[in-house]
């Protein structure tokens, strides 16, 4: 396993800064069909994610698509890919802030990192009545955002559960930064959103 534990890569680094320079939301077009595959309480997390972030999104579910055939990818693909890095909306970081948080991981490993800012590891998909996000001042503090966007795996899939996704949603939130030998999800399907994130 990497010293980033999955976490972030060169590549993927530096095409997330360059791309969140612009802080414009996907073209409308975009995001009427990014909406059109979203649930209710979907809707609104997305509605909470950057405009960089939305982009991303959005071209992750455009390039999974081109990465299955028609009759291999089911609607909650798109879905998953639309979502699958909304736990970085509790982190609240700024771009600037993300890549020193990246460039961290990459150079001390994640693992140490989140032991620093003061979070274990994530360990399992959280059911809605396990650990929620820090709260009050813990929230505030610049460590504990650190450790949020470490964990937005597991934070992703927390929201998403309680935003009442189905399981592939979930699942991929929780499972995209692990080694493909640890995915629960159909390995096709985690390979083609894996390979359109660029991660
Ligand atoms: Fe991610
Ligand atoms: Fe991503």
């Amino acid at each position: 396993m990497a010293a980033s534990e999955g976490f972030g890569s060169w590549r993927h680094l530096a095409g997330r800064f360059f791309g969140a320079l612009s802080p414009a939301g996907p073209p409308p077009e975009d995001e009427a069909w990014a909406l059109g595959s979203l649930l209710d309480g979907e809707k609104q997390l997305w509605y909470r994610m950057s405009g960089p972030d939305q982009r991303h999104a959005v071209g992750v579910a455009r390039d999974t698509l081109r990465f299955l055939e028609p009759d291999e990818a089911p609607p909650e693909v798109v879905t998953a890919a639309l979502l699958h890095d909304v736990g970085k909306v509790e982190a609240q970081l700024g771009t600037f802030a993300r890549v020193g948080v990246t460039l961290a991981a990459l150079a001390v490993g994640r693992a140490r990192l989140l032991h620093w800012a003061g979070s274990g590891p994530p360990a399992a998909v959280p059911s809605p009545s396990e650990a929620s996000a820090p709260s009050g001042p813990l929230r505030s503090s610049r460590r504990a955002r650190v450790g949020m966007y470490l964990s937005h795996d597991a934070l992703g899939a927390q929201l998403l559960r309680q935003a009442g996704s189905r399981e592939l949603t979930i699942l991929w939130a929780r499972e995209h930064h692990l080694e493909p030998a640890r995915w629960t999800v159909d390995a096709r399907l985690g390979a083609a959103l894996k390979a359109a994130d660029g991660d």
